[in-house]
């Protein structure tokens, strides 16, 4: 696991657009959250000026609120187009989310299929990652297995609490997702993860120097040989 340190949250997301630029034109991880829109501004602007093109680029996001219309402002399907199919010119057709809506056995069965699907296309070259103040990467809250795959879960009430200043109250925020796996995410080729603010902190302590184990699911980035830690000074303020 490398660490890079920068002072500000956007020094830090410029060296990871260093590392996402590589899987233009092959596959995408793509994560949503506030922590990775540094990141993507940083490569907006560099498609912008032309030094990269996601036009060919396949992208697969993290996961999805399960029972939020697709057309909500909040869902995952609304903020991957907003933030990333819009300004860094994917091709729609090429950028897949988890199904969160339909009758519970549909949303199942479509989560089976999602870890096929990225298979399909070749495995992803660069996954994006944040991480929740309680350890979670996508929505794999603490008590993921290492070997989960793509599926349902129960959101953590520490989850749904800081995810409802995304919604008018808590009593907004869907209780469920659907999340890639930890096992899913450990296939990519390689995974970049950004943190920024003190209240990552702890967060990013519990990943790169406690247990790891299923306390703290991003602890098993500790499994795979080619893991970036991009960090804003706060972030990285308790290692
Ligand atoms: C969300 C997402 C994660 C994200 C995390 C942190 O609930 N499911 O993919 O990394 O929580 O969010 P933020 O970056 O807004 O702090």
């Amino acid at each position: 696991m490398r660490i890079i340190v920068r002072d500000t949250a956007v020094e830090a997301a410029e060296h990871a657009a260093d590392l996402v630029v590589d899987s233009a034109g092959g596959v995408l991880g793509l994560a949503t959250g506030s922590s990775p829109q540094p990141l993507y501004a940083a490569l907006a602007a560099r498609v912008a000026d032309g030094s990269v093109d996601f036009g060919r680029t396949r992208g697969f996001a993290l996961d999805e609120y399960v029972g939020l219309d697709p057309a909500h402002p909040e869902s995952y399907h609304s903020i991957i187009a907003r933030d990333v199919i819009g300004p860094l010119g994917f091709s729609p057709s090429r950028v897949f989310v988890p199904a969160g809506s339909g009758t519970l056995d549909e949303v199942d069965a479509r989560a089976l299929d999602y870890d096929a699907a990225i298979a399909a296309a070749g495995g992803v070259d660069v996954q994006i990652l944040g991480i929740g103040s309680n350890g979670h990467i996508g929505f794999n809250e603490p008590g993921s297995a290492a070997d989960s795959v793509t599926r349902r879960v129960d959101l953590a009430p520490s989850t749904i609490a800081a995810n409802s200043r995304f919604f008018r109250s808590a009593g907004e925020v869907p209780v469920q997702a659907v999340t890639q796996g930890i096992s899913t995410i450990l296939r990519a080729r390689s995974i970049v993860l950004v943190a920024s603010g003190a209240a990552k902190a702890r967060a990013v302590r519990a990943a790169v120097e406690g247990p790891v184990g299923e306390s703290c699911p991003a602890s098993f980035l500790r499994l795979h040989d080619e893991v970036t830690l991009c960090l804003d000074s706060a972030a990285a303020s308790q290692l």
